[in-house]
């Protein structure tokens, strides 16, 4: 063709009316983040957790309840491997009964800040036992399930939040004090508050609290692919955390396994176990890491990080994988033959991801003219950018995410670059492929 002035003519004004019908171009190839399924939980993490608090708890008098230095030794050990983790960890102090109280806050960074989803525990015990179940259990199952946050890189549509409460023991202090420090503005960004209050009992039954809808259904759907049965969580509406977000409006939900409640003989039909308290110990001295469920501890641990993986509305980002560059120029000649520029991809095993990122870099007056391909090492041929005679832009700079899993990895890949107008001209800068 020898139509340039004409061409560029018409194609003005046909590039109008297509940016004004949303055209977009080169990002049409750009595919989403999948939403990722939550990972499984470590048990034998979250049980480190707990044999790490009981050690806490002997060091120092048997216990770590409010104003005692096992409850300040348990923050700390808490907020360390959190700071470790990339956390962003604030120390929130009250006082109650004349002594310090100390809650624990954690912010993981990104996300809505006008769209929050916190979950909670109590890190303190009553004075009389170490209290592993009561509330050990919830505290070392959210942590474990924020350092997997941190592991698995999510980056959540929403905002996570963290917290570990004080003084619960004591009536709901650190909880309340929080929530009575929080601007109404703050409050309000709360999109649900999840709690975790005893969840490794004993003798468990799978309870989950009847408070918002959406929350419930998240934790029954859990346990309902495990197949295990759950029930409504009846001991005491508001004994808990999630009180305090409950009562300025915030949608609560949460888990529990029992405290000195007897479980039922149906109950025991059910869930297995004895028709004795689900918690024997119950802020007893007899509350140690010896008072545990593993089997309870599991799965609740698990059904956290569904809850918060689901209810984020997660995705995640892999850390990048090698990269293979070639910033050679390649001249494109004019209205001419296809030229390629050549990686060679070496010492990846298996095949490619469905993500690979294909960098391309062409200088070229109205872009439009080209049609950019990767072709992959067996000749399989991705079309990364059709010709279009109305993109008189100049260049193509971008990054295509091209799903190559059916290919082999590792060979020699090309970006396959073929001029089809006359007249603008160019060459290719570079390629670079990354895993
Ligand atoms: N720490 C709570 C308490 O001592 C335990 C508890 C009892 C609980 N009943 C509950 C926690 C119901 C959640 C839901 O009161
Ligand atoms: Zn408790
Ligand atoms: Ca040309």
């Amino acid at each position: 063709m020898n139509l340039s002035v004409p061409r560029r003519a018409a194609a003005l004004s046909l590039t109008a009316a297509l940016t004004l019908a949303g055209f977009t171009g080169a990002s049409a190839n750009a595919t989403p983040a999948a939403t990722l399924a939550a990972p499984d939980i470590p048990v034998a993490n979250v049980k480190q957790h707990l044999a790490d608090l009981q050690s806490i708890a002997n060091a120092n008098g048997g216990n770590r309840a409010h104003g005692r230095t096992g409850y300040k030794a348990s923050i700390d050990f808490v907020k360390a491997k959190l700071d470790a983790a990339g956390y962003t960890t604030t120390i929130q102090q009250f006082t109650y009964n004349g002594t310090t109280g100390y809650n624990l806050i954690a912010d993981w960074p990104g996300g809505d800040p006008n769209q929050v989803l916190m979950a909670g525990a109590h890190l303190d015990s009553v004075s009389s036992g170490a209290g592993i179940n009561d509330n050990g259990s919830g505290s070392a199952a959210i942590l474990e399930t924020a350092l997997a946050v941190s592991r698995a890189g999510l980056q959540p549509t929403k905002h996570l939040r963290f917290g570990w409460w004080g003084a619960e023991e004591l009536g709901l202090v650190g909880s309340k004090y929080y929530v009575n420090n929080l601007p109404t503005t703050e409050r309000s960004k709360i999109s649900g508050y999840l709690n975790f209050d005893m969840i490794g009992s004993p003798n468990p039954g799978y309870f989950v609290y009847d408070d918002d809808p959406a929350i419930e259904q998240t934790f029954k759907d859990y346990f309902a692919g495990l197949g295990v049965p759950t029930e409504i969580e009846t001991e005491g509406d508001g004994r808990s955390d999630h009180a305090s977000f409950k009562n300025v409006g915030i949608p609560v939900g949460g888990l529990f396994t029992g405290a000195s409640r007897v479980k039922t003989s149906a109950q025991v039909q059910k869930w297995g176990g004895t028709a004795t308290a689900f918690d024997r110990c119950y802020h007893s001295s007899c509350d140690t890491t010896a008072n545990i469920n593993d089997t309870a501890l599991d799965r609740n641990s698990d059904a956290v990080a569904h809850a918060i993986w689901t209810l984020s509305a997660g995705t995640t980002t892999p850390p990048p994988g090698p990269v293979f560059e070639n910033t050679a120029d390649v001249s494109i000649p004019d209205n001419g033959a296809a030229v390629t520029s050549t990686v060679n991809v070496t010492g990846v095993t298996g095949n490619a991801p469905a993500t690979l990122k294909v960098g391309v870099d062409i200088i070229h007056t109205w872009r439009g003219d080209l049609v950019v391909d990767l072709v992959a090492p067996d000749g399989s041929v991705y079309n990364l950018k059709p010709f279009s005679s109305s993109d008189s832009a100049d260049n193509v700079q971008t990054t295509y995410t091209v799903n190559a899993s059916s290919e082999v990895a590792n060979g020699a890949w090309k970006l396959r670059v073929q001029d089809k107008a006359a007249y603008d001209t160019g060459y290719i800068n570079s390629f670079k492929l990354t895993f």
